[in-house]
């Protein structure tokens, strides 16, 4: 089990060498596509683009090519927040390319993890709501087969969590 509260592993974030994030669900098309868009919206807010690379990826190869799920982009766009990503699935080369992955769910968790053969990557894999500060669940529901109350909900977990990870990331950077 992850513990609750978390704490990155500190590194320097500069322009040259930037934090690069992979936010990972199962289809690509809801949960992760929502927290690419949160993340980006909050780190340009900020004035911070240069400092980061954001992505999301799929465990499933369901969704590769479609674009965010209609309700999740709705949803997004009530709080000006675009989601512009094509569905891909997660690869072997994500799992060490990015410094911090972070998973939707634990099904998402632990099929990350399978791909970590020689289990290299485990300290850069963790769940998202390892950084909600109202952790009542460790995992962002999946709201695929719910009503748009579920996506409402999802994008406020997204949001408060991201909040929560970019207060975090803020403190690496060198500029
Ligand atoms: P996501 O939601 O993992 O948040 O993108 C889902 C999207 C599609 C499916 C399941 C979950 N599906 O089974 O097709």
């Amino acid at each position: 089990m992850i513990s609750p509260t978390t704490s990155l592993i500190p590194r320097t974030i500069t322009q040259e060498n930037p934090y690069k994030i992979c936010f990972v669900c199962l289809g690509n098309i809801c949960r992760s596509p929502t927290a690419e868009g949160i993340l980006q919206h909050l780190i340009r807010e900020r004035d911070l683009n240069p400092y980061f690379e954001i992505d999301s990826a799929g465990t499933s190869a369901y969704h590769i090519g479609e674009l965010p799920n209609s309700k999740s982009r709705k949803v997004a766009g009530k709080y000006g927040v675009e989601l512009l990503s094509r569905a891909r699935q997660f690869t072997p080369f994500d799992l060490k390319y990015f410094d911090l992955i972070l998973a939707m769910d634990e099904e998402n968790y632990e099929d990350i993890v399978s791909l970590d053969r020689n289990n290299e990557f485990a300290n850069h894999v963790f769940l998202l709501r390892n950084f909600d500060p109202k952790p009542e669940d460790l995992n962002v529901p999946d709201p695929y087969y719910g009503g748009s109350d579920g996506f409402e909900h999802v994008f406020q977990v997204i949001h408060r969590s991201c909040m929560a990870l970019m207060n975090q990331l803020q403190n690496f950077i060198d500029n």
